[in-house]
């Protein structure tokens, strides 16, 4: 997924650019580059390869006042090459831009714009809008673009200069997302808005069919009819070193390392005198919830094995019929849905198009539709309306981790909340489960000290060689199984399969061998003598085994010397102590294979197409 910075201000120009593309770092790239305007000269440097190469080629060149746009890469129209990389440049010199998305019909502009003797110098659909652009400019820049939008069919974030508007950055968008942001004569655009937190919190993230000038005095918008309207900022309540890396060696350790405190977070305002309370986030009543006969837990990923999670919990209180669906899946399957749904679609970045279209359908058959994201006004928040955001703060690794553990908070919250608006949550329950969970935060943190990571780590070590892993574990111990293969197999390219304990012997037990290590997920209070009952019937098959236990399960030594051990938890609250030791394990497997553990290859970290 490509990345955008734009700048226009009185600072170092290129510096503020190459500093914004690389907090967009994390998305995947293949290219990268810069464009100031300096004299009425468009400066471009392009480059195959990493913001770093990037930035020591334009030091070369020696060009930093003026405006600018940086762009990030990641090839789908051409292939890698630096002719490919953006800001593309039209013919006549005079407009540059950079491009997020795909322009469907780029062939059919470019055929038209060659017949007119227009040369092209690229293989990308970029060109063909950089290229119409400068066909019908006559320098009214919002003439132009207005024009453009009637013209390309597709999805895009577009930034635009020309040559002859001074301090002028424009931006168009449908489709993909872009922020712009303003502060003391600075204007800034970015795809990301961690990229602006330095600068501002107050931001304005770009709708779709909308236009943006962006220069020293401030940012105005308009429709794709040039219409100027006015647009309310929104306040980012993120601050700029939790977009920072720290001393960790990756995001992903440091954002791991965060998890007591976003769990803390999350709890905040919304447990009091061991009772659960919601009132503050949602206006609902006894009566609406009890109409909801149905709850549709609908997600991507990791946001997906959360609801899992959620879903398991849930049951035990009763009453609820859960289902819990895959977002991809749910808009094209024939599930009953109506006004008595309730509807909860959860996505970290709220930009996932998946979630958001089941979002869409859901809202187009009358189900009361409910977000939990962790993007304030993300696409999906302000299209769905009533959300609950998790306060884990920007999350950069593409391995969730703390907006995992934030999201399970959440929904654990949300689900206790739900059945005490219909009666149906004990007090007793409720009292235990709160107590478990305001409990949780210094659990987390015991799962971090460092005697802790070390096990993990040399464990790791012992195995990293492996062929591939098979996660186990039953009842409310199977869900961050799901969770726990799927970090390894992001972060570590190994094939890892998440299996209730029990439906091995289904088939899969055919797999196990030396090369094939089992991680059993066998907390003391979740049937622990079933599941170690199958364990011991793996082991005969030669797999290895790596023991998730709780902390004083003297008996699991006999079955296997790799023992990270787990808090003592409620059993309803066993995914929260599984997370931590199972995204490390993934995190030091990854790391003794080499892997790029923050950007790891084909994956990036909201999925937008
Ligand atoms: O932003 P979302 O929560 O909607 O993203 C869903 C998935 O794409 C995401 O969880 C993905 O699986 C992550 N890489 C998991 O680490």
């Amino acid at each position: 997924m490509c990345g955008i910075m734009g700048y226009v201000g009185d600072k170092n120009t290129t510096a503020i650019i190459l500093d914004g593309l690389a907090k967009h770092e994390h998305r995947t790239y293949d290219s990268a580059g810069i464009a100031v305007i300096a004299d009425g000269k468009i400066h471009e440097t392009r480059t195959i390869g990493r913001i770093s190469k990037l930035a020591k080629k334009v030091k070369e060149e020696h060009f930093s006042n003026g405006f600018g746009i940086g762009h990030t890469r990641c090839a789908t129209h051409g292939e890698v090459t630096e002719n490919n990389a953006h800001p593309h440049i039209s013919s006549d010199n005079k407009v540059v831009l950079v491009h997020n998305g795909i322009i469907d019909n780029a062939q059919e502009i470019r055929t038209d714009l060659e017949a007119k003797g227009i040369t092209f110098h690229t293989e990308t659909d970029t060109e063909s809008a950089v290229q119409y652009l400068a066909y019908v400019y006559e320098g009214d820049p919002k003439e132009a673009i207005t024009k453009l939008t009637k013209r390309i069919r597709g999805s895009y974030a577009l930034v635009i200069m020309f040559s002859d508007k001074k301090d002028e950055i424009w931006t168009a968008s449908k489709g993909s997302s872009i922020v712009v942001g303003h502060t003391n004569k600075e204007g800034f655009c970015a795809s990301d808005p961690s990229a602006l937190l330095e600068f501002t919190n107050d931001i304005w993230f770009m709708d779709d069919n909308e236009l943006a000038l962006i220069n020293k005095d401030g940012c105005k918008f308009f429709d794709f009819d040039g219409v100027e309207h006015f647009k309310e900022t929104m306040h980012l309540d993120w601050n700029a070193t939790m977009a920072n890396r720290g001393n960790y060696a990756h995001y992903m350790l440091k954002e791991i390392h965060e998890q007591p405190h976003t769990v803390a977070q999350t709890l905040l305002g919304r447990v009091a005198d061991n009772k659960v309370d919601l009132s503050n986030d949602l206006d609902w009543t006894p009566e609406q919830a009890k109409g909801w006969k149905r709850i549709h837990f609908v997600a991507c990923g990791t946001s997906h094995y959360a609801t899992v999670s959620a879903a398991h919990i849930m049951e035990t209180f009763g009453t609820f019929d859960i289902r819990t669906e895959i977002a991809s899946e749910y808009s094209y399957r024939n599930i009953p849905i109506g006004p008595d749904t309730l509807a909860i679609f959860v996505t970290q970045s709220g930009e996932t198009s998946d979630t958001l279209l089941a979002a869409r359908l859901a809202k187009s058959k009358g189900a009361k539709c409910l977000v939990i994201t962790n993007v304030r006004d993300s696409t999906i928040h302000r299209e769905v309306g009533d959300a609950l955001i998790t306060p884990a703060g920007p999350e950069i690794g593409v391995a969730a981790t703390k907006t995992y553990t934030a999201q399970l908070t959440m929904l654990v919250l949300l689900g206790m909340y739900l059945a005490k608006l219909r009666g149906n949550l004990k007090e007793e329950t409720e009292i235990r489960l709160i107590e478990g969970l305001t409990s949780m935060p210094a659990k987390l943190a015991s799962l971090l000290e460092q005697e802790q990571e070390e096990n993990i780590e040399k464990i790791a070590r012992n195995f990293a060689d492996a062929k591939g892993f098979f996660y186990m574990g039953r009842s409310l111990a199977y869900p961050p199984c799901l969770e726990g293969a799927l970090k390894l197999k992001e972060i570590s390219y190994l094939l890892a399969e998440a299996y209730p304990a029990g439906e091995m012997k289904h088939g899969p037990i055919a797999l196990l061998d030396k090369d094939h290590p089992i991680i059993a997920l066998v907390p003391k209070n979740i049937l622990w003598e079933k599941t170690m009952s199958n364990i011991e019937e793996y082991m005969e098959k030669g797999s290895p085994i790596i023991a998730v236990a709780t902390v004083e399960d003297e008996e699991i030594s006999r079955y296997t010397k790799n023992i990270i051990y787990t808090p003592e938890t409620e059993p309803e609250l066993f995914s929260f102590v599984a997370a931590i030791p199972l995204q490390l394990f993934a995190y030091y497997i990854a790391r003794q294979r080499g892997c790029d553990i923050d950007m790891p290859r084909n994956l990036v970290k909201a999925v937008t197409v």
